[in-house]
Protein backbone atom coordinates (compact mmCIF):
# COMPACT_ATOMS: atom_id res chain seq x y z
CA UNK A 1 0.00 0.00 0.00
CA UNK A 2 1.60 3.42 -1.58
CA UNK A 3 1.49 5.97 1.34
CA UNK A 4 -1.49 8.09 1.48
CA UNK A 5 -0.04 10.82 3.34
CA UNK A 6 2.97 13.54 2.25
CA UNK A 7 2.23 13.18 -1.21
CA UNK A 8 3.99 15.20 -3.41
CA UNK A 9 3.82 15.24 -7.43
CA UNK A 10 5.88 11.87 -7.77
CA UNK A 11 4.34 10.20 -5.00
CA UNK A 12 0.80 10.56 -5.17
CA UNK A 13 0.23 8.95 -8.82
CA UNK A 14 0.92 5.53 -6.57
CA UNK A 15 -1.27 6.81 -3.62
CA UNK A 16 -4.31 7.54 -6.56
CA UNK A 17 -3.59 3.94 -8.03
CA UNK A 18 -4.20 2.32 -4.89
CA UNK A 19 -7.61 3.75 -4.29
CA UNK A 20 -8.89 1.71 -7.18
CA UNK A 21 -7.14 -1.32 -5.90
CA UNK A 22 -11.15 -2.26 -4.85
CA UNK A 23 -12.94 -2.10 -8.06
CA UNK A 24 -14.71 -4.96 -8.86
CA UNK A 25 -14.79 -5.10 -12.70
CA UNK A 26 -10.96 -6.04 -13.53
CA UNK A 27 -11.28 -3.95 -16.94
CA UNK A 28 -12.67 -0.87 -15.25
CA UNK A 29 -9.84 -0.99 -12.89
CA UNK A 30 -7.56 -1.67 -15.94
CA UNK A 31 -8.82 1.46 -17.42
CA UNK A 32 -8.68 3.85 -14.35
CA UNK A 33 -5.60 3.08 -13.32
CA UNK A 34 -3.51 3.39 -16.66
CA UNK A 35 -5.69 6.97 -17.03
CA UNK A 36 -4.50 8.33 -13.44
CA UNK A 37 -0.70 7.11 -14.95
CA UNK A 38 -1.08 8.47 -18.07
CA UNK A 39 -2.81 11.73 -17.12
CA UNK A 40 -0.37 12.65 -14.28
CA UNK A 41 2.74 11.75 -16.89
CA UNK A 42 1.53 13.89 -18.98
CA UNK A 43 1.38 16.79 -15.98
CA UNK A 44 4.87 16.34 -14.77
CA UNK A 45 6.03 16.27 -18.62
CA UNK A 46 4.66 19.25 -19.34
CA UNK A 47 5.08 20.57 -16.16
CA UNK A 48 1.33 22.23 -15.86
CA UNK A 49 0.61 25.19 -14.33
CA UNK A 50 -2.25 26.23 -12.17
CA UNK A 51 -3.61 28.84 -14.73
CA UNK A 52 -3.32 26.18 -17.88
CA UNK A 53 -4.52 23.21 -15.38
CA UNK A 54 -7.86 25.71 -15.23
CA UNK A 55 -7.58 26.58 -19.05
CA UNK A 56 -8.09 23.01 -19.46
CA UNK A 57 -10.91 22.73 -16.97
CA UNK A 58 -12.61 25.82 -18.43
CA UNK A 59 -12.57 23.85 -22.34
CA UNK A 60 -13.38 20.55 -21.34
CA UNK A 61 -16.48 22.89 -19.48
CA UNK A 62 -17.28 24.82 -22.34
CA UNK A 63 -16.96 21.71 -24.79
CA UNK A 64 -19.76 19.78 -22.77
CA UNK A 65 -21.54 22.85 -22.64
CA UNK A 66 -21.73 23.32 -26.48
CA UNK A 67 -23.03 20.22 -27.20
CA UNK A 68 -27.04 19.78 -27.55
CA UNK A 69 -29.31 17.43 -28.87
CA UNK A 70 -28.16 18.23 -32.20
CA UNK A 71 -23.96 19.20 -31.89
CA UNK A 72 -22.27 16.73 -30.14
CA UNK A 73 -18.75 18.70 -29.57
CA UNK A 74 -17.14 15.79 -27.37
CA UNK A 75 -17.17 13.82 -30.37
CA UNK A 76 -15.72 16.73 -32.75
CA UNK A 77 -12.88 17.18 -29.92
CA UNK A 78 -12.16 13.49 -30.17
CA UNK A 79 -12.37 13.70 -33.73
CA UNK A 80 -9.69 16.41 -34.17
CA UNK A 81 -7.14 14.95 -31.79
CA UNK A 82 -7.16 11.79 -34.02
CA UNK A 83 -8.35 9.61 -30.60
CA UNK A 84 -11.77 8.73 -32.81
CA UNK A 85 -9.72 7.85 -35.85
CA UNK A 86 -6.97 5.80 -33.68
CA UNK A 87 -9.67 3.99 -31.73
CA UNK A 88 -11.59 2.99 -35.15
CA UNK A 89 -8.17 1.72 -35.92
CA UNK A 90 -7.16 -0.96 -34.04
CA UNK A 91 -10.79 -1.98 -33.35
CA UNK A 92 -11.81 -2.67 -37.15
CA UNK A 93 -8.73 -4.56 -38.38
CA UNK A 94 -10.39 -5.90 -41.38
CA UNK A 95 -8.94 -8.31 -44.47
CA UNK A 96 -7.69 -6.14 -47.34
CA UNK A 97 -10.54 -7.49 -49.67
CA UNK A 98 -13.36 -5.86 -47.18
CA UNK A 99 -14.18 -1.70 -46.98
CA UNK A 100 -12.24 0.34 -44.91
CA UNK A 101 -13.55 1.77 -41.18
CA UNK A 102 -13.28 5.40 -40.92
CA UNK A 103 -14.80 7.48 -38.39
CA UNK A 104 -18.27 8.03 -37.45
CA UNK A 105 -18.41 12.02 -37.10
CA UNK A 106 -21.16 13.93 -35.19
CA UNK A 107 -23.53 14.71 -37.73
CA UNK A 108 -25.52 11.32 -37.67
CA UNK A 109 -29.04 11.05 -36.77
CA UNK A 110 -30.96 7.84 -35.84
CA UNK A 111 -33.96 7.84 -37.32
CA UNK A 112 -33.61 8.95 -40.69
CA UNK A 113 -36.47 8.27 -43.13
CA UNK A 114 -36.24 4.64 -44.66
CA UNK A 115 -36.54 5.51 -48.74
CA UNK A 116 -37.29 3.24 -51.49
CA UNK A 117 -34.19 2.19 -54.36
CA UNK A 118 -33.36 4.98 -56.55
CA UNK A 119 -35.29 7.83 -54.45
CA UNK A 120 -34.01 11.72 -54.33
CA UNK A 121 -32.94 12.50 -51.44
CA UNK A 122 -32.16 16.05 -52.31
CA UNK A 123 -35.41 16.84 -53.94
CA UNK A 124 -35.22 20.44 -54.82
CA UNK A 125 -31.87 21.35 -53.25
CA UNK A 126 -29.58 23.26 -55.18
CA UNK A 127 -26.29 21.57 -56.26
CA UNK A 128 -25.28 19.15 -59.36
CA UNK A 129 -27.45 16.29 -59.28
CA UNK A 130 -25.08 13.30 -58.34
CA UNK A 131 -26.35 9.50 -59.16
CA UNK A 132 -25.43 6.80 -56.47
CA UNK A 133 -25.44 3.25 -57.79
CA UNK A 134 -23.74 0.42 -55.47
CA UNK A 135 -23.42 -3.00 -54.08
CA UNK A 136 -23.05 -4.78 -50.76
CA UNK A 137 -21.02 -8.09 -50.82
CA UNK A 138 -19.03 -9.72 -48.76
CA UNK A 139 -15.19 -10.06 -49.29
CA UNK A 140 -15.84 -12.95 -51.74
CA UNK A 141 -17.70 -10.86 -53.68
CA UNK A 142 -21.27 -12.44 -52.94
CA UNK A 143 -24.19 -10.05 -52.70
CA UNK A 144 -25.61 -8.98 -49.46
CA UNK A 145 -29.80 -8.89 -49.68
CA UNK A 146 -31.47 -7.04 -47.33
CA UNK A 147 -28.28 -5.42 -45.88
CA UNK A 148 -29.25 -1.66 -44.19
CA UNK A 149 -27.62 1.24 -45.50
CA UNK A 150 -27.68 4.31 -43.93
CA UNK A 151 -26.33 7.58 -45.61
CA UNK A 152 -26.12 11.21 -45.02
CA UNK A 153 -23.58 13.79 -46.43
CA UNK A 154 -23.09 17.86 -46.69
CA UNK A 155 -25.13 19.65 -49.04
CA UNK A 156 -23.30 22.30 -51.54
CA UNK A 157 -22.69 24.80 -49.31
CA UNK A 158 -20.86 22.15 -47.16
CA UNK A 159 -23.41 22.34 -44.45
CA UNK A 160 -25.32 19.19 -42.78
CA UNK A 161 -29.29 19.98 -42.02
CA UNK A 162 -28.87 20.04 -38.32
CA UNK A 163 -26.43 22.98 -38.40
CA UNK A 164 -29.25 24.82 -39.26
CA UNK A 165 -30.30 26.17 -36.11
CA UNK A 166 -33.86 26.53 -37.55
CA UNK A 167 -33.47 22.27 -38.12
CA UNK A 168 -36.33 20.47 -36.43
CA UNK A 169 -36.02 16.38 -37.00
CA UNK A 170 -39.20 16.54 -39.39
CA UNK A 171 -36.96 18.50 -42.05
CA UNK A 172 -34.32 15.79 -42.79
CA UNK A 173 -31.92 16.54 -45.69
CA UNK A 174 -29.60 14.67 -47.47
CA UNK A 175 -30.01 11.82 -45.48
CA UNK A 176 -32.00 8.58 -45.50
CA UNK A 177 -32.04 4.71 -44.85
CA UNK A 178 -31.97 1.99 -47.78
CA UNK A 179 -32.50 -1.89 -47.86
CA UNK A 180 -30.28 -3.60 -50.56
CA UNK A 181 -32.35 -5.57 -53.18
CA UNK A 182 -31.97 -9.20 -54.35
CA UNK A 183 -28.70 -8.64 -56.03
CA UNK A 184 -27.57 -6.31 -52.73
CA UNK A 185 -27.88 -3.58 -54.28
CA UNK A 186 -29.23 0.23 -53.85
CA UNK A 187 -29.04 3.24 -55.89
CA UNK A 188 -30.33 7.24 -55.12
CA UNK A 189 -29.85 10.32 -56.44
CA UNK A 190 -28.88 13.08 -54.38
CA UNK A 191 -26.18 16.28 -54.75
CA UNK A 192 -22.45 16.20 -55.35
CA UNK A 193 -21.35 17.12 -51.21
CA UNK A 194 -18.73 19.66 -51.03
CA UNK A 195 -15.58 19.75 -48.71
CA UNK A 196 -16.14 21.65 -45.59
CA UNK A 197 -14.80 23.30 -42.42
CA UNK A 198 -15.49 21.02 -39.31
CA UNK A 199 -17.73 23.58 -36.95
CA UNK A 200 -15.35 26.56 -35.85
CA UNK A 201 -17.96 28.68 -33.74
CA UNK A 202 -16.98 26.07 -30.74
CA UNK A 203 -14.25 24.85 -28.41
CA UNK A 204 -13.08 22.70 -31.12
CA UNK A 205 -12.87 26.12 -33.52
CA UNK A 206 -10.62 27.92 -31.33
CA UNK A 207 -8.56 24.85 -30.33
CA UNK A 208 -7.63 24.83 -34.19
CA UNK A 209 -7.42 28.28 -34.44
CA UNK A 210 -4.94 28.88 -31.61
CA UNK A 211 -2.49 25.93 -33.02
CA UNK A 212 -2.74 27.02 -36.79
CA UNK A 213 -4.81 23.92 -37.90
CA UNK A 214 -7.36 23.86 -40.86
CA UNK A 215 -10.79 23.11 -40.03
CA UNK A 216 -11.48 21.15 -43.38
CA UNK A 217 -12.73 17.60 -44.28
CA UNK A 218 -12.46 16.43 -47.88
CA UNK A 219 -16.02 16.20 -49.40
CA UNK A 220 -17.85 12.88 -48.81
CA UNK A 221 -20.96 10.70 -48.39
CA UNK A 222 -21.28 9.12 -45.02
CA UNK A 223 -22.26 5.13 -44.95
CA UNK A 224 -23.01 2.77 -42.05
CA UNK A 225 -23.62 -0.47 -43.99
CA UNK A 226 -25.02 -2.99 -41.44
CA UNK A 227 -26.18 -6.82 -42.09
CA UNK A 228 -26.69 -10.24 -39.79
CA UNK A 229 -23.33 -11.66 -39.76
CA UNK A 230 -20.72 -9.03 -40.73
CA UNK A 231 -19.25 -6.09 -38.75
CA UNK A 232 -21.06 -2.84 -39.39
CA UNK A 233 -19.17 -0.94 -42.27
CA UNK A 234 -18.99 3.23 -40.83
CA UNK A 235 -17.31 5.05 -43.93
CA UNK A 236 -17.00 7.25 -46.12
CA UNK A 237 -16.81 7.83 -49.61
CA UNK A 238 -14.58 10.24 -50.56
CA UNK A 239 -14.33 12.41 -54.14
CA UNK A 240 -11.12 11.61 -56.24
CA UNK A 241 -8.99 14.67 -56.47
CA UNK A 242 -10.34 16.81 -53.71
CA UNK A 243 -7.43 19.66 -52.50
CA UNK A 244 -7.99 18.74 -48.63
CA UNK A 245 -7.61 14.61 -49.09
CA UNK A 246 -3.73 15.14 -47.86
CA UNK A 247 -4.70 17.02 -44.32
CA UNK A 248 -8.30 16.04 -42.92
CA UNK A 249 -8.92 17.83 -40.10
CA UNK A 250 -10.40 14.31 -38.86
CA UNK A 251 -7.67 11.95 -39.76
CA UNK A 252 -10.20 9.94 -41.42
CA UNK A 253 -9.25 9.13 -45.34
CA UNK A 254 -8.78 5.95 -46.71
CA UNK A 255 -6.93 5.43 -50.14
CA UNK A 256 -9.46 2.46 -50.54
CA UNK A 257 -12.87 4.88 -49.54
CA UNK A 258 -11.62 6.96 -52.29
CA UNK A 259 -14.03 7.11 -55.49
CA UNK A 260 -14.60 9.02 -59.06
CA UNK A 261 -17.42 10.82 -58.80
CA UNK A 262 -17.58 11.28 -62.51
CA UNK A 263 -18.69 14.32 -64.90
CA UNK A 264 -21.67 14.17 -66.88
CA UNK A 265 -22.64 16.49 -69.22
CA UNK A 266 -26.10 17.93 -69.72
CA UNK A 267 -28.30 15.51 -71.35
CA UNK A 268 -25.97 12.00 -71.22
CA UNK A 269 -28.30 9.27 -69.88
CA UNK A 270 -28.13 8.85 -66.05
CA UNK A 271 -28.32 5.85 -64.24
CA UNK A 272 -32.19 5.81 -63.54
CA UNK A 273 -32.58 6.62 -67.08
CA UNK A 274 -33.33 10.10 -67.29
CA UNK A 275 -31.18 13.11 -69.17
CA UNK A 276 -30.56 15.42 -66.47
CA UNK A 277 -30.77 19.18 -68.60
CA UNK A 278 -27.39 20.25 -66.38
CA UNK A 279 -24.32 18.46 -66.12
CA UNK A 280 -24.05 15.42 -63.10
CA UNK A 281 -22.06 13.30 -61.52
CA UNK A 282 -22.23 9.59 -61.04
CA UNK A 283 -20.68 7.41 -58.32
CA UNK A 284 -20.62 3.66 -58.61
CA UNK A 285 -19.04 1.98 -55.18
CA UNK A 286 -19.02 -1.67 -53.81
CA UNK A 287 -18.85 -1.82 -50.04
CA UNK A 288 -17.39 -5.47 -49.40
CA UNK A 289 -18.42 -6.43 -45.58
CA UNK A 290 -16.45 -8.47 -43.37
CA UNK A 291 -17.83 -11.53 -41.62
CA UNK A 292 -18.18 -11.21 -37.69
FE1 LIG B 1 -19.09 14.47 -42.90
Amino acid sequence: MATQRNLDETTITDAVVDQFAGTPDPRLKHIMTSLVRHLHDFAREVNLTEDEWFQGIDFLTRTGHTCSDTRQEFILLSDALGLSQLVVAQNHKRAPAATEQTVFGPFHIEGATPQPDGANIAESMPGDPLFVTAQVTGIDGTPIVGATVDVWHADAEGFYDLQDPNWSRDEMRLRAVFQTNTDGRFSFRTIQPSAYPIPTDGPVGEMLQATNRSAMRPAHVHFRVSAPSYDTLITHIFVAGDRWLESDAVFGVRSSCIADFIRREANETAPDGSKPPQPFYTLDYTFRLQPI
